[in-house]
């Protein structure tokens, strides 16, 4: 079957399923606002509906307009962030409502281009906001549109090659409903993520299976091909939870690694798994800690995996009297741990010892 073909087809079959049998209700579909679908499109990169769902309510109701977003402190949205995972996509947003509220007037760009330009917007997010709040005819391509279309079509050219991305952007906005981009977006996005599942998709309840290349020639389960493989490394952090009287020693995690503006205690990476005592006789660890301490416990390691990462971190209690911290640790007593971003990996721990709620 050639695939201009069969193009028509999948259009009109997609539009038909969302029309009939999609019933994913989420707050955002048919909005007009641009401020509120950029909201939810940057909640929604790399995050499912039904985690980012609550996020986005939560950020609509505390900043009903890009004016309200720019005006508050980093810390109060990276703590409304947090849980989110992917905290450079806080850091954009922070940027992209404060230039939007004070360069643009609070005025949202309203062509592709200048949408485009805005910090933390890629051509996917783009044509989302431009296709949902201005009727603008680009297709939203990503993992998940690329999913349908290489098994709807039977491609299977890597999506992840030079000549690939090419080759799927091109046909994804050849089948672009350019009467109705947004709904024609919100359609292969939903289809992608509830019925064209990565795996165990949904194909005997599928209206489009009846001309799905992957589906008649079993190949559903290798499609989309990737070229590049995801390269895992493990890192090992050895936590320092230094106590003095009542308070904790915290600092704000600098740029350069992952969980930036993220709050941690004392770290001391190892290239692999290492006791406790052990970590505590390194040099990093005496130069830390000048005089005697009293180990209160220590942990096994956690773990929290990451898209390239997957980080162990392990927890070592100490109360001290004295210290040689760098300068950007804080004090902070106890009750105030609740008001801090923390990474999900301290959050377990600090959960697990009663130190903050929820
Ligand atoms: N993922 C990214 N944007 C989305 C949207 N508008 N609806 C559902 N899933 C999405």
């Amino acid at each position: 079957m050639k695939r201009s073909n069969n193009a028509v087809f999948f259009s009109t079959l997609l539009l038909e399923w969302h029309e009939t049998t999609n019933e994913r209700a989420m707050p955002w579909k048919g909005e007009k606002d641009p401020y509120k679908i950029w909201l939810s499109e940057i909640i929604l990169q790399q995050t499912r509906v039904d985690q980012g769902l609550h996020y986005y309510l939560k950020f609509i109701k505390k900043f009903p307009t890009v004016y309200k977003l720019a005006a508050a402190g980093d810390d109060i949205i990276f703590k409304m962030w947090e849980g989110l995972g992917y905290y450079s996509r806080c850091k954009n947003l922070i940027a992209t409502a404060r230039h939007i509220s004070t360069a643009l007037d609070g005025r949202f760009p309203t062509s592709y281009e200048e949408i485009a330009k805005l910090k933390g917007i890629g051509p996917y997010t783009a044509s989302a906001i431009a296709s949902f709040a201005f009727d603008l005819p680009y297709a939203v391509v990503d993992g998940n549109v690329n999913r349908v279309l290489a098994r709807y079509f039977g491609i299977h050219m890597a999506v992840d090659s030079t000549e690939g991305k090419k080759e799927f952007v091109a046909l994804a906005h050849s089948l672009l409903d350019k009467q109705n981009p947004g709904v024609y977006n919100q359609a292969i996005m939903d289809f992608g993520a509830t019925v064209c599942k990565p795996r165990l998709p949904l194909c005997g309840d599928c209206l489009l299976a009846l001309r799905c290349r992957a589906y008649h020639e079993n190949t559903i389960d290798i499609l989309p091909v990737k070229e590049k493989k995801i390269i895992r490394t493990a890192r090992w952090f050895n936590y320092l939870v230094l106590q003095k009287e009542g308070g904790f020693f915290i600092r704000k995690r600098p740029a350069k690694d992952i969980w930036e503006n993220l709050h941690e205690f004392m770290l001391l990476e190892t290239p692999e798994k290492m006791p406790a005592a052990k970590v505590l006789k390194s040099p990093a660890a005496r130069a830390v800690l000048p005089a005697p301490y009293r180990v209160v416990e220590t942990t096994d390691y956690y773990k929290q995996s990451l898209t390239h990462q997957d980080i162990h971190g392990c927890f070592i209690h100490l109360e001290v009297d004295e210290l040689n911290l760098p300068d950007d640790f804080r004090l902070m007593i106890k009750k105030d741990l609740d008001k801090l971003a923390f990474p999900r990996l301290l959050n377990d721990y600090l959960l697990s010892k009663g130190w903050r709620k929820k």
